[in-house]
C-alpha cells in the first residue's frame, strides 16, 4: 500500500527562495502555456525569480505572508502567498496572491491544505474575507469553485501586448470555513 504523502505547511524563509522560484517557473510554464504569450514563459528565469523571492522573504515587517508545502523526501512542492486586498473596489479584505503546486504533486490535497492555511493567516490578521484573481481560461478556477469560492467579478487586463480576461473568486466569511471544518488537513 502507498504511504500517504507527508506534507508540512510552514512559513517560507529566505532560504526557500530558490525552491519557491523553481516551483513558480515550472508551474507558470505548465499552467499558462497557451494562455499567455510563449515569449513570456520562455524568458522566465528561475535565477531572477529566486532573487525576487529572496528579497520579498527577507523584507522586515513584510505585509504579505508566504507559506510553503514541504513534502518529506521531495522538499518544497508548492507555495502560496496572501495579504491585504490590493484593490478597495471589492469589499473583500484579504487576497490570495499566488498559489502553485508542482504538476506532478497536484490532486493530492496540497493545494487545499495551502489555501486553508493561507485563509487561517488572513483571519488571524483580522482579514475575514478574501478574493483571488485567476485567468478566466485557467482550469484552476474550478479548484476555487470546489473550495467554495463564488465568482464575484471579471476584468480584462492589458498585459504583455495582449488582453487577458480574469475572473475573481470570493469568500465572504472565512470564519465560516473554519467553523465548518472544511479543511480536512487541520
Ligand atoms: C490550482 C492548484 C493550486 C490546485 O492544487 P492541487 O494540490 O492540485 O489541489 P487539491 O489536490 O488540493 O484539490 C482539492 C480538490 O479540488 C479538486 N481540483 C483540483 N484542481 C482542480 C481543477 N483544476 N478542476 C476541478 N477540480 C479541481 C480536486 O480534485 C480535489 O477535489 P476533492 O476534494 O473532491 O478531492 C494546482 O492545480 C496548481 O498549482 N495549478 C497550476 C497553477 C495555477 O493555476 N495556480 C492558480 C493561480 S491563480
Amino acid at each position: 500500500m502507498l504511504e500517504p504523502p507527508i506534507v508540512r505547511i510552514r512559513p517560507g524563509s529566505p532560504a526557500d527562495a530558490e525552491a519557491i522560484a523553481r516551483v513558480y517557473v515550472k508551474s507558470w510554464r505548465s499552467a499558462y502555456a497557451g494562455l499567455i504569450p510563449n515569449a513570456v514563459l520562455i524568458r522566465m528565469s528561475a535565477t531572477a525569480q529566486a532573487r525576487e523571492w529572496s528579497q520579498q522573504l527577507s523584507r522586515r515587517n513584510r505585509a504579505d505572508s508566504v507559506l510553503v508545502a514541504d513534502l518529506r523526501g521531495a522538499g518544497i512542492v508548492g507555495f502560496g502567498s496572501c495579504g491585504a486586498a490590493r484593490s478597495s473596489l471589492l469589499p473583500h479584505a484579504g487576497e490570495i496572491f499566488t498559489l502553485y503546486v508542482l504538476p506532478e504533486h497536484q490532486e493530492r490535497g496540497i493545494g487545499r491544505a495551502l489555501l486553508f492555511r493561507l485563509f487561517d493567516g488572513l483571519i488571524d490578521r483580522g482579514l475575514d474575507s478574501a478574493i483571488i484573481w485567476v485567468l478566466s481560461q485557467n482550469p484552476a478556477r474550478f479548484f476555487y469553485e470546489a473550495m467554495g469560492g463564488r465568482r464575484i467579478a471579471g476584468k480584462e487586463e492589458r498585459l504583455w501586448n495582449t488582453t487577458l480576461p480574469q475572473t475573481a473568486y470570493g469568500w465572504d466569511d472565512l470564519r465560516l470555513l473554519r467553523t465548518q471544518g472544511s479543511d480536512p488537513t487541520s
